[in-house]
């Protein structure tokens, strides 16, 4: 794999190429349903309901049969569980989500773990054996991936130990991925947690893109063939100074301009922790005022997606059509941000 023009194109080049061009086509963009068995239990004690491969089960089949699914939605995120999951009347979620249109995918890291000598910090895990689990998550139907690195703030935090660890595993999982034809998402999340500025955001975003860049440079990584899922320029979420929808947007694509190589096919973010309405306004602003960005500006939001879909169904097969609903809601609004034609009103 190189990232030379002048070299021949690696293994697997075009359909990268394609991948990674379908996942992010107009008015479409990702669902990230990868929760964690440990991070799905969470999300169902806020409607108090017992987590089990039963209840995973039906609250993923009730987001990927929702309708506007093939309209709204290029391609969903699976986590191991749900990717050799069938649906109730058991048809593989793959080959249900394949039918609609929709790209599966895989998370395959295994967790952000404390980094050592460096309290506060986090490195993400998951590279070994990962050739032979990409091997397999491919034989399943993933046609791209997502690593995520978690990169705390505070005065003196991220250090450059932890920008460059999580860098490394970053590129060391993205090259690994195109050897095997998938696509990497590659997310180098700045953790909105915190009281600091949206400045400060915007220094360490830039600080980690650069790194992660260099590093993607190092190991031969076709930038051609990766979607990048970054945070917004957001302030921390107990920042007293919030910074208006906006300034988020310009200072957000002012960070990405100056850092994301025009070569990259797509910028696709996380929500991050953002209210739903916030997460569709700031990526609407972004698509609203910016016509000619080197890249498609989309999402792939976990509970910015789910938030209300999860609260409608409220674990109740009586709910599962207001879910639907719920999501189906969502994603058209998402939708319409990408074209930048959002408003309030349609809320
Ligand atoms: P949020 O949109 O909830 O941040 O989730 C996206 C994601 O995949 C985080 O890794």
């Amino acid at each position: 794999m190189t990232t030379s023009p002048l070299m021949p194109q690696p293994k697997h080049f075009k359909d990268l190429q394609q991948i990674a061009a379908a996942l992010v086509a107009p008015g479409k963009g990702i669902l990230a349903a990868d929760e964690s068995t440990s991070s799905i239990e969470k999300r169902f004690q806020s409607i108090n309901l017992a987590s089990t491969e039963t209840s995973r089960r039906d609250y993923r089949e009730m987001l990927f049969t929702a309708p506007g699914v093939s309209e709204y939605i290029s391609g969903v995120i699976l986590y191991d569980e749900t990717i050799r999951q069938k649906a109730a009347n058991g048809t593989p979620f793959v080959d249900l989500l394949q039918k609609a249109g929709v790209i599966p995918g895989i998370k395959v890291d295994t967790g952000a773990k404390d980094l050592v000598y460096c309290p506060g910090e986090k490195v993400t895990e998951g590279l070994d054996g990962l050739r032979q689990r990409l091997q397999e998550y491919h034989k399943l139907g993933a046609r791209f991936a997502k690593w995520r690195a978690v990169i705390n703030v505070s005065q003196t935090l991220p250090s450059e130990t932890c920008l460059i660890a999580n860098a490394e595993a970053l590129a060391r999982y993205a090259a690994l991925c195109q050897e095997s034809g998938i696509v990497p998402i590659v997310e180098p999340e700045v953790i909105m947690d915190g009281s600091h500025t949206i400045e400060r955001c915007y220094e360490v975003t830039e600080r980690a893109l650069h790194v992660l860049f260099n590093k993607i440079y190092q190991h031969k990584v076709a930038l051609e063939g990766l979607l990048l899922k970054p945070n917004m320029v957001i302030a921390g979420s107990e920042c007293k100074q919030q910074a208006d929808v906006a300034t988020v947007a310009d200072l957000t694509i002012r960070c990405f301009l100056r850092n994301v190589p025009a070569a990259v096919p797509g910028i696709v973010f996380l929500s991050g922790g953002q209210s739903d309405q916030l997460a569709t306004a700031h990526l609407n602003a972004m698509n609203a005022k910016n016509k000619s960005l080197p890249w498609p500006v989309s999402f792939s939001y976990g509970r910015a997606l789910q938030s209300p879909a999860l609260k409608a169904w409220g674990g109740r097969k009586e709910g599962l059509e207001a879910g639907r609903k719920a999501f189906a809601h969502r994603a058209r609004l998402n939708s319409a941000a990408r074209h930048g034609k959002y408003t309030a009103a349609m809320e």
